[in-house]
């Protein structure tokens, strides 16, 4: 039989000799208590030791909470303790360049530097295997580009925008007021401001924290519509068309789900809603505050759509998306088919993935649950380029963007641009304790205690998040030139180099299928997505079987000849 691969140690010895903590202490606390009678009071000393060791023992052995306690009184002890320890000690002693998960010492080390303004480089050649499998590299090209001075940025705004917003190729993630504290907000946004790129709200609503510094802000609605809703928590339009006036809001989001915890809704207990949470949220204080693990707004991917087409007329024409992790491809593909019969199509789509962050989850959800970045992205590239769809909207990313390489891979799969939630935090100071659901976070940014909250200082810190911002883009830039192109946007899948094999390399072109422009609507040969074609419905997101349906090819409206990027 396979042996177990963690054993407690501590308490895999044989248990005779369990009590053996409790037995001692009790023996010497009464040898050393006689002889202090017998001999000279100062025997009493270890008594200081050696009685409070024996209650502490024999309540152990008392309590009926604990069963390890009960079974090694004191010694069962150790074991918390070192719990406590382990993580830091590991992390501090032991870890090795490569090792530290979600994020390793070389990535963490990257992204400080970053962020101090010290130029991340390295010496003395690559410390990774380049002859693992999966390894993967870019191709340069022999005629770099010199360095363009201006940033590179994307226009976001289908032909139905008023508004359209042009966006740096790298922004901040969702992170809501609540899951961070103020000062974090204020470094987040005054950064975004310093850096002309946006700053994502979460779905917590739009609180002082976001607005005070006045960096653009994409605000994300969630299924609890905070920020914008009537008092039985449904959407409030007027609300909505209200908020939306101030020019700081470049654009919105929906959210329909995020990748480390897709189709999981929460509940802020009414004594966390403290005055300001329920400012930034409009609800009343100290009252339970659900998000939905779904829309009430629309139940249908033409409903979706409509709710897309509302939000623009009543914002005055800024830029509506949804940001989604990818689930059933059906319901997706549901979308797309929705967006040919009605002809409304979002702005922006922006993918993340299970390898996303969270302020809190049920471990199976952040495990288990959701499409990684490559096939998310892939998945909704296709998708789109297969209807005909894919040069109305523009894709962003998030989950891991932390450097320029991985932001070139993506591009050349997909996104047009990438959002970062934990880089950023990194930028800020977080140590990847990963203590943000316990309000005790170390450096003050996921908490909404005071005292703690105090020792991030936003002058510092909003530096760090321009800087982070900036020599991630600088980079970004240099990686474009050096394989010989003007702008990100042009990063292709044939540029991208994936070791299959111990001798076998294959460029992500043929590591990944893409659809050509229009080749679900004319008929795909491609298996899956012809069968989930077929499947999907722009009037459900459940699927039909294909017999009672349309073939694909009776779609009637023409393909636009989307750009295969
Ligand atoms: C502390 C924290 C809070 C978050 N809050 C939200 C949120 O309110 N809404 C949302 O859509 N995503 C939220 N996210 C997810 C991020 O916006 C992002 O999608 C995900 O973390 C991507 O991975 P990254 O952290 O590697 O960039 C949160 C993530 C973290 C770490």
């Amino acid at each position: 039989m396979e042996k177990p691969k963690h054993k407690a140690v501590l308490f895999s010895a044989e248990t005779r000799f369990r009590l053996v903590f409790l037995q001692g202490s009790i023996a010497l606390t009464i040898i050393f208590f006689v002889l202090g009678f017998m001999a000279s009071f100062h025997w009493w000393w270890p008594l200081i030791v050696f009685l409070p060791l024996s209650i502490l023992g024999l309540h152990d052995y008392s309590q009926t909470k604990h069963s390890l306690l009960r079974n090694y009184p004191l010694l069962g002890r150790m074991r918390f303790i070192l719990e406590a320890f382990g993580a830091p000690i590991h992390q501090y002693f032991v870890e090795s360049n490569q090792d530290g998960a979600p994020f390793n010492r070389d990535w963490r080390a990257l992204m400080y530097q970053r962020a101090k303004g010290i130029e991340a480089k390295k010496p003395f050649g690559t410390e990774m295997d380049v002859y693992e499998l999966n390894y993967e590299w870019l191709d340069h090209s022999m005629t770099p580009r010199p360095i363009p001075e201006e940033d590179p940025r994307v226009t976001i705004g289908s032909p139905d925008c008023k508004k359209p917003y042009s966006a740096s190729v790298f922004n901040i993630s969702a992170m809501s007021f609540g899951s961070l504290g103020p000062n974090a907000l204020l470094a987040l946004n005054t950064g975004a401001k310093m850096g002309n790129f946006y700053h994502t709200t979460g779905e917590g609503g739009i609180s002082r924290y976001h607005r005070q510094p006045g960096g653009d802000l994409n605000w994300q609605i969630g299924s609890g519509y905070f920020g914008c809703r009537k008092d039985d928590g449904s959407f409030d339009p007027d609300l909505f068309a209200e908020q939306t006036q101030d020019d700081q809001i470049k654009m919105i989001e929906i959210k329909l789900s995020q990748g480390a915890k897709p189709g999981h809704g929460g509940i802020l207990p009414g004594p966390k809603v403290t005055p300001e949470i329920a400012e930034a949220r409009k609800v009343p204080i100290g009252v339970d505050c659900v998000s939905p693990a779904f829309h009430k707004e629309f139940s249908t991917p033409i409903g979706l759509l409509e709710f897309v087409a509302k939000l623009r007329d009543l914002s005055g024409g800024k830029p509506i998306g949804f940001k989604l992790c990818i689930g059933h491809p059906w319901e997706f593909m549901a979308v797309c088919k929705a967006m040919l019969k009605t002809e409304i199509v979002p702005d922006l789509i922006v993918v993340d993935v299970a390898e996303g962050g969270t302020g809190a989850a049920p471990l199976e959800l952040t495990d288990h649950m959701g499409t990684p970045l490559r096939e998310g992205l892939v998945f909704v590239q296709n998708a789109l380029v297969g209807a005909g769809l894919r040069d109305q909207i523009k894709i962003g990313v998030s989950g891991k963007m932390v450097s320029p390489g991985l932001m070139a891979a993506a591009m050349a799969i997909g996104a047009d641009w990438a959002n970062s939630a934990r880089g950023f935090m990194f930028a800020l100071g977080c140590l990847q304790t990963q203590r943000c659901h316990s309000n005790e976070c170390p450096v003050g940014v996921a908490t909404q205690d005071p005292k703690l909250n105090n020792a991030l200082v936003v002058e510092d810190k909003s530096k760090r998040v321009y800087q982070y911002h900036k020599g991630t883009v600088e980079v970004l830039k240099e990686i474009t030139a050096a394989t010989g192109l003007k702008h990100p946007s042009e990063f292709r899948p044939e540029y991208i180099k994936m070791r299959t094999s111990s001798t076998e390399v294959k460029p992500l072109e043929e590591v990944y299928r893409f659809l050509k422009p229009g080749e679900l609507i004319d008929g795909t040969d491609h298996p899956l997505f012809g069968k989930y074609w077929d499947q999907a419905t722009a009037e459900s997101f459940h699927t039909q079987e294909a017999a009672t349906k349309p073939k694909t090819k009776t779609v009637k409206r023409k393909a636009k000849t989307a750009d295969s990027k």
